[in-house]
C-alpha cells in the first residue's frame, strides 16, 4: 500500500505541477483546502469507532492531536485566501469537488488501513512543506510562508508519531 500511495501522490503532484505552473496561491489554496478533508475523515471514523465502544486514551489523544491540525490547515487556507488563492471560480470548483471525493477516500481507506491512511497523509504534508519550500526559495523573506512550512513538517511528524502509537 505504501507504494501505492506513493503512486498516488506523485500523479496527484504532476496534474497539479501543469494546471497551476505559475499560480502559487491558487496552488496552495487547492493544497490548504483539500488538506484538512483527512484530519475531518480521520476524527469521523475515531467518533463512530469510539460510538462502537472502542474508546480508550490512544483515541482521545489522536481525536485532539487531529482537531488541532484541522484547525490550523483552516488558519493556512484563511491565509492563501487573504493572498486571493480562491479568486477564480474554476478553482473553488475544481477544489470543493476534489475535497468531497477525498473525504471519502480517507473515511473508507481510515476505517480499514488506519496505519496506511497516516501514512499517505504523511507523504502529503512532506510534499506541501517542500511546496512551501520551493516557495521560499523565490521569496526567501515571506515569514507567512515559512511558519506555515514548519507547520506542514510538524504535521507530518506527528503523523509519523501517530502511525508508532497505532501500531
Ligand atoms: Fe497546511
Ligand atoms: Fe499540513
Amino acid at each position: 500500500m505504501k507504494l501505492l500511495n506513493t503512486l498516488f501522490l506523485s500523479v496527484s503532484v504532476a496534474i497539479l505541477d501543469t494546471l497551476y505552473e505559475g499560480r502559487h496561491f491558487q496552488r496552495f489554496w487547492v493544497l490548504e483546502e483539500i488538506a484538512r478533508a483527512p484530519y475531518f475523515a480521520f476524527i469521523s471514523v475515531l467518533h463512530l469507532r469510539e460510538s462502537l465502544g472502542l474508546r480508550g486514551q490512544v483515541h482521545i489523544d489522536l481525536m485532539k492531536e487531529h482537531f488541532a491540525q484541522t484547525l490550523n490547515e483552516t488558519e493556512h487556507l484563511e491565509e492563501m485566501e487573504r493572498r486571493e488563492g480562491n479568486k477564480y471560480w474554476i478553482d473553488r470548483f475544481f477544489a470543493r469537488h476534489l475535497v468531497l471525493f477525498y473525504y471519502w477516500v480517507n473515511v473508507i481507506y481510515y476505517l480499514v488501513d488506519p496505519i496506511n491512511a497516516y501514512d499517505l497523509s504523511e507523504k502529503i504534508e512532506w510534499h506541501a512543506a517542500d511546496t512551501y519550500s520551493k516557495y521560499l526559495e523565490i521569496d526567501p523573506q515571506d515569514e507567512k510562508i515559512s511558519a506555515i512550512m514548519q507547520d506542514e513538517i510538524h504535521h507530518a511528524q506527528e503523523l509519523s508519531q501517530a502511525i508508532r502509537l497505532i501500531t
